[in-house]
Order: structure tokens, then sequence, then C-alpha cells
């Protein structure tokens, strides 16, 4: 069963201390999460697939103690519960343009105009309503390699509402997997295939990474997006260019300004190419290349 360990932090130590937990092998495959759960009050999560062992949570407060500069880090560990991504799709109910996608609630199908490629999605407890920042780069990302590539199969990693593998779907008409390490958000997903007519071209799998056999398609995924935090993209970088296949083009997005040419660099050495970079809202969002015979 999946554990967290989490601490309030402002938004800087939040980010010096998802960087210090990349850049630590014994947490560097964790996944970390930053959420800004009021006005400048932000929470610091790092998800354990097991109960941490008392060693393991010592080193945790430690290495927070450390990094922040406390005497002492008060971390809460817990087992997880089915509502933690709730906070994060509370980002907000009004429809969201970005492209050809029209992100909206039930409320707002009237709004829908005959050339939008629309997406209803519910807030509920999976991120991804189309406001944040790097959903909404994803999406923008999405509609650029759609004018100009051909896709055969694509790759959706950290899912959560499925907005993005319904964007894919929508757009290229090209059978997606979309994954996420949190059962709930896949059960979110899956309905929101559904409800979108989404659901023939759209395959779930719950899984932490790409490393499962469900992955491994033969010729690889052309288009691969994953919007997920910094630390967990650094960790996946071999992963995820293992996924991809020759002449595929790799969208990632989760990361801040800071973080970028981290993140950049782990990927330039994995041969992969920086197309363009994209910010907003003070969110990154990085489009990369795989050579063609590489
Ligand atoms: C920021 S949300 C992105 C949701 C959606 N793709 C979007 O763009 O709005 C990140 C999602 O990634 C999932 N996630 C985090 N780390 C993961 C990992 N290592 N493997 C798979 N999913 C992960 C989380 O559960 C969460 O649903």
């Amino acid at each position: 069963m999946t554990w967290t360990a989490s601490l309030p932090v402002s938004e800087a130590d939040a980010m010096r201390l998802a960087d210090a937990l990349g850049d630590d092998d014994r947490f560097a495959a964790h996944t970390v999460d930053a959420t800004e759960v009021a006005p400048a009050r932000w929470r610091l999560t790092v998800y354990f697939p097991d109960e941490p062992t008392r060693p393991e949570r010592a080193a945790l407060e430690a290495l927070a103690a450390a990094t922040l500069g406390r005497k002492k880090a008060a971390i809460a560990f817990a087992p997880l519960r089915e509502t933690d991504w709730v906070a994060k799709s509370l980002e907000g109910l009004a429809p969201v343009r970005v492209g050809r996608f029209l992100v909206h609630g039930r409320h707002d199908r009237a709004i829908v105009r005959g050339n939008d490629l629309s997406i209803e999605i519910e807030a509920a407890q999976a991120f991804g309503t189309g406001h944040h920042g790097t959903t909404a780069g994803c999406l923008a990302a999405i509609d650029r390699v759609a004018k100009t590539r051909r896709i055969r199969r694509a790759l959706d990693v950290g899912t959560g509402s499925a907005v993005l593998a319904i964007a894919i779907a929508m757009r290229l008409k090209t059978p997606v997997l979309a994954s996420d390490i949190d059962p709930l958000a896949i059960r979110i997903a899956a309905g929101n295939a559904r409800l979108n007519g989404a659901a023939p071209w759209l395959r779930t799998v719950c899984a932490a990474g790409v490393d499962r056999r469900e992955f491994a398609v033969p010729g690889g995924f052309d288009l691969v997006v994953a919007n997920i935090l910094a630390g967990p993209l650094v960790a996946l970088a071999p992963a995820l260019r293992r996924r991809l296949a020759p002449a595929g083009t790799l969208i990632l997005s989760g990361l801040l300004e800071h973080q970028r040419n981290r993140v950049a660099a782990a990927y330039r050495a994995q041969a992969l190419r920086l197309v363009r970079s994209d910010i907003r809202e003070g969110w990154v969002t990085l489009t990369l290349a795989r050579a063609r015979s590489a």
C-alpha cells in the first residue's frame, strides 16, 4: 500500500526540497508532489510504495531538516488516502481554450463552438481540468505537434483526469496508453474517456513509471507526454527515452523555470534534442525529439 510523507512548506522550500530529493539516490525514484494548499502555503509530499521503515523515515527527516535549515522537520507519515488529489482538482471551473481544445465542465456545454475539440471534465479527485499552467502547456504542445507530425501511437504518463490523453485521441485519432500511479485517477480517467467518446482510443494502466510490460510496444510510441514533477522526470529520463519511437516527440511539463536546465540536461544525456521550451504561469513545458536513426 502506498504511503505518503508530507510537510507544510513555502513554495521556495517545496522546490528546494523537491530538488534535493531528486538529487539523492535514496529518494530520486520516489514520486514527489508540491501542492499549493492555500495562497502562499504549500505542501510537499513524498510517495513511498510501501510503509516507510524507521531508517527511511529518519533519512527523509534528516534530509528535509538539512535542506530547509531547520533543527527538525515535522513530517507526517500516513497511508495514502483516496482524497489526496482533491485539492489539486479545485483549480477553477471556468472553461479553458488552448489551440483547438476547449476544456469545460458540464455546465458550459452551451459555449462549445462547431470547430472546437471540446473535452468535458468535471473537477473531481484527479488532477487535470485544463486550468493549470502545466496542463495548458501540454495541450498547446499537443496541438502544435498534431499540425506537423503523424502519430500512430501515444503514451500519457501521469494521466490524472486523462485530459491530455483525451486531447490526443480527439485531435490525432490515435490509440493512447494512459497511465497513473494513483488507482483513483485511473478510475476517473476511464470515466472521462467514456464521457468524451474517447474510450475506444484509450487504454489505462495503473503503474509507477513505465517499466511494466504494457509499455513495451514494438517500435515504441511516436508521442509521449508526461506532466509530473521535475524530480520524477529526471529519474524517468532513461525509461521514457526507451519508450519513445525513433523520430518520436516527447512533451514534458511539471517543472519550474529554475528546474528547466536540470531536466533538459537529463534528457540531453539520453540523446533527446530540445525543440522548444514554453512557460505558462511559471511552469515550463519542454518539447523534445528523438533522432530518426538513434
Ligand atoms: C500534474 S498531474 C497531471 C495530470 C494530467 N496529465 C494533466 O496534465 O493535467 C500528475 C499526475 O501524475 C501522476 N504521477 C505522479 N508520479 C507518477 C509516476 N511516477 N508514474 C505515473 N504517474 C505518476 C499523479 O498521480 C498525477 O495524477
